[in-house]
């Protein structure tokens, strides 16, 4: 029987082929899960519409993370239609593009607040607006999306790395809140992949040849990678592992 069987899961933020999630959603889907996919503006609506159509069943519904009326309407939606939760996958993120150009030093106030805004808080909101669906369950499980920029300074990523620091803190005391409900919370901190997000931090692609060169692996990942490793947090595999940041980055973060 496929691992995720009879299973339920939300997936924010796909934006085309390329997105992580996107690559995370194909494989809970294979794995048996129906899924509700969302898209946060309409800009983006039929991109994720033409992928959903290749799921079974799918559930497509906008969100815009930054807006508390749409994470509830999202809530109410899912329980509408799945009647309970079993994961949620968040995979939004955004800072300014000046913010990612400019000197760290000229970060704007503004930038600064939507940049934390709707990479960091919005697992808060998502999390808190999905507990009661996943305690319908019995339980269940969040994985959030985060970069080592979190810890260590990468050239132009700036803001987001604050942001990636405050999403981290806050899967631990997600983690550490909804342990007691059966809930688990954890992260994957992936090294970089050519995707839309990434392609916005200025020069990019001089990061992936970096690693190449520095890995253990001497690889970069690539979105399988990501995609099996979620497949772990999410199921029961890991049902001892929780508050956890899983370093999936060929090894990268191990080097001096
Ligand atoms: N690509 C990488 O190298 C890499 C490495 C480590 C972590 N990550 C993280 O993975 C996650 C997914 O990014 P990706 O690389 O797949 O790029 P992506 O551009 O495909 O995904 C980012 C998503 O965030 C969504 N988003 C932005 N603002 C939003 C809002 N207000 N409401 C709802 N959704 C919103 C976008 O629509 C998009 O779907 C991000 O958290 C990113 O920081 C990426």
């Amino acid at each position: 029987m496929s691992q995720f069987a009879g299973k339920t899961g939300l997936i924010v933020g796909i934006a085309n082929k390329r997105s992580i999630s996107w690559a995370i959603a194909q494989a809970a889907a294979a794995a048996g899960a129906r899924l509700a996919l969302t898209y946060p503006s309409e800009r983006l609506e039929e991109n994720v519409r033409e992928l959903a159509a290749t799921l079974d069943k799918p559930l497509v519904l906008p969100c815009d993370v930054a807006s508390d009326e749409q994470i509830d309407a999202l809530g109410a939606a899912i329980d509408a239609e799945f009647g309970g939760l079993d994961f949620v996958l968040h995979g939004a993120a955004f800072a300014p593009k000046d913010e990612l150009n400019n000197p760290f030093v000229q970060t704007s106030r503004e930038g600064f607040r939507v940049a934390l805004d709707v990479s960091a808080y919005s697992l808060i909101a998502l999390t808190r607006a999905t507990v009661p669906l996943m305690k319908a369950r019995g339980g269940g499980n969040v994985l959030t999306l985060t970069y080592l920029g979190s810890q260590r300074v990468f050239t132009n990523y700036n803001v987001m790395g604050v942001a990636k620091a405050a999403l981290e803190a806050s899967v631990r005391y997600l983690a550490s809140d909804l342990g007691p409900d059966n809930i688990r919370v954890n992260a994957i901190s992936a090294g970089p992949i050519k995707t839309l997000a990434a392609m916005g931090i200025k020069d990019f692609s001089s990061i992936r040849d970096v690693y190449k060169e520095k890995t253990p692996l001497r690889r970069n990942v690539e979105l399988e990678d990501v995609a099996e490793a979620a497949m772990f947090l999410l199921g029961p595999g890991s049902r001892g592992i929780t508050g956890e940041i899983l370093m999936v980055d060929a090894g990268y973060h191990a080097m001096g």
